[in-house]
């Protein structure tokens, strides 16, 4: 491939929280031209200069690559139409995160794979700031099978998409906190369950509850790891930084915990630990950060794209 030459790229759902963000994030990119954007009721409307055309007038043809931010239940029919089509693909909805056909795209663990991969799976923006905290742990054979992992995440509203629903109008949840999706009815825990275990063989249980953050983007998790043994917060620390020592978009905090303004705007996840005082068996307090439509959506895509055509990994993003 001529590395100097840009790589055409095809935008579906532009018109949606993620696909802006993938098309801002692209006019940025050196590397890579948006030659077509779709919509639905958006259709015909103009964003970032170009014309969106619903995506069964998408000119497939011009595009190397299609990057899917479609709903899930939509997308993966059109990711399949552009795989038919003869091109590359990053389905960045939930449809193909469980299948065999696609390389789950979380670039830090699955490099190698989204590398040779002609369709990736984008995880979703809640497993990719957990696995990124549980992996090296769950490798190391220090999360206790026995005992629960515990995740209490929150997510500001851009999470659920630009698609007016009552429950999300700014009276609603202004000044407020909830949960939702509560008794591990989240649709992302199997996709996390079933990463952590081809990455690590780790299969114990994980109470997953996401919240409501009144914020427009950003995602915090507090993850509560039961513990093989005793682990300092320096130690702890350690085995992430050993592990991240050479990831651009992985940050480790000393003697810190992320906040949301680490990480907006960022196509990073940000972690930090506590030993846990007071309990009768060890335990680790994991904090991670992400921005949901950056390293959790849009970002993420670029990156694994990168991976697969031979780009620098990090073109077009601050990391
Ligand atoms: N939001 C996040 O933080 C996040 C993070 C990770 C992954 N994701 C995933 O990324 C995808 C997009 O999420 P989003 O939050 O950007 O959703 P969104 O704001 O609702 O955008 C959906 C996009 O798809 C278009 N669309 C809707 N229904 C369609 C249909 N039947 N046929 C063709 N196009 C249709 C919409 O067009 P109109 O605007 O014209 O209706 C819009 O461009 C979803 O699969 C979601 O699960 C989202």
């Amino acid at each position: 491939m001529n590395i100097n030459a840009s790589v055409p790229v095809g935008v579906l759902g532009a018109s949606g929280y993620v696909g802006r963000e993938l098309l801002r994030l692209l006019a940025g990119h050196p590397g890579a031209s948006v030659v077509f954007a779709t919509a639905e009721a958006a259709a015909g409307e103009r964003l970032e200069g170009r014309r969106l055309v619903k995506v069964e007038d998408a000119p497939l043809a011009r595009a190397e690559v299609v990057l899917s931010a479609l709903p899930h239940g939509v997308s993966g029919r059109f990711v399949h139409e552009a795989r038919a089509a003869g091109k590359r693909a990053v389905d960045l909805s939930a449809d193909l995160r469980l299948s065999p056909e696609a390389v789950y795209g979380l670039t830090e663990v699955t490099r190698p794979r989204v590398a040779g991969a002609e369709l990736v799976a984008n995880p979703g923006c809640y497993p990719t700031a957990a696995l990124l905290a549980l992996i090296p742990l769950a490798q190391r054979g220090l999360i206790d099978p026995e005992r629960e992992v515990v995740i209490d995440a929150a997510s500001g509203v851009t999470g659920a998409g630009r698609n007016p629903k009552r429950e999300l109008l700014f009276g609603e949840v202004a000044e407020d906190f909830r949960a939702y999706a509560v008794g591990n009815e989240h649709r992302h825990l199997p996709e996390l369950k079933a990463a952590l275990d081809r990455e690590s063989g780790f299969v114990g249980d994980v109470v997953f509850t996401p919240h409501l953050l009144p914020v427009k983007r950003g995602i915090l998790e507090t993850i509560h790891v039961p513990l093989t043994r005793l682990l300092d917060q320096a130690t702890a620390e350690g085995i992430y930084e050993t592990v991240y020592a050479d990831e651009p978009c992985v940050q480790v905090m000393h003697g810190a915990l992320p906040s949301l303004k680490d990480v907006v705007y960022r196509n990073r996840v940000a972690l930090g630990v506590a030993a846990v005082a007071n309990v009768r068996r060890p335990r680790l307090t994991v904090i991670a950060a992400i921005d949901n439509l950056v390293k959790g959506a849009a970002g993420q895509a670029i990156q694994n794209m990168n991976v697969m055509l031979g780009l620098s990994e990090t073109l077009g993003l601050t990391c």
